[in-house]
């Protein structure tokens, strides 16, 4: 499977948001990675669905939206009708991962789940036939800008194993530069999620920035 770049808004100008989608879909992105944090599951709070459905018209990409919060079960009909392409719950919003990714497959679209650092790999053993995308935190969720974590390279090559020939995607999300998008990508990710090393420089830089992502990948 190709290589997915997804730039995550989070680092984008919110002031400009509109903007900044179409700028980064023109620069070649993929998709768009969407990050709702709550201030409860997380330590910050984002976007909701209306900001979503707001986006939808600015880009006829992917809408990858990422859930940080607790409980997510409340709000997936409403990322679904926004405009979400692709849904991911955190294994540890809650105790019915199963339920949640069930319920997002039944409205039509595609499951994904994700795990943070601490978090270890056999969590998503028993839901693999329920996802079509397991998103690998290598930050703390929460902010853009931090660093990538090294432990998480052995995690995402357990995943890919873990995988094997289902048709899933392995994401992975904080700190990725055109460096560690060169171990991650050997590690067995295939989309890249990215926000300052997208965003830095303004939209003139946009697309060399996605660019050298996809280099470090190759
Ligand atoms: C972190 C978010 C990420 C974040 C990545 O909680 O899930 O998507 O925007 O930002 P960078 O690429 O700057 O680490
Ligand atoms: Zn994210």
């Amino acid at each position: 499977m190709k290589t997915v770049i997804a730039p995550s808004i989070l680092s984008a100008d919110f002031a400009r948001l509109g903007e900044e989608v179409r700028a980064v879909t023109a620069a070649g992105a993929d998709w768009i990675h969407i990050d709702v944090m709550d201030g409860h599951f997380v330590p910050n709070l984002t976007i909701g669905p209306d900001v979503v459905k707001a986006l939808r018209p600015h880009s006829d990409r992917v809408f990858d939206v990422h859930l940080m919060i607790a409980p997510a079960d409340p709000y997936i009909e409403a990322f679904v009708t926004a405009g979400a392409d692709i849904v991911t719950v955190h294994a540890e919003a809650g105790p019915h991962l199963d339920r949640s990714l069930q319920h997002i497959r039944g409205l039509g679209r595609r499951a994904g789940v994700a795990l943070c650092p601490a978090t270890p790999a056999e969590a998503v053993a028993h839901v693999l036939d329920r996802v079509d995308l397991v998103l690998v935190m290598t930050v703390n969720p929460g902010f853009g800008g931090q660093a990538f974590i090294p432990a998480m390279v052995e995690k995402i090559r357990r995943i890919r194993a873990m995988i094997g020939d289902r048709p899933i995607r392995l994401e992975v999300d904080g700190g990725i530069t055109p460096e560690s998008a060169v171990v991650v990508a050997e590690a067995g990710a295939d989309v890249l999620v990215a926000g300052s090393a997208v965003f830095r420089g303004g939209p003139a830089a946009y697309e060399a920035n996605i660019a050298a992502i996809r280099e470090g990948a190759r």
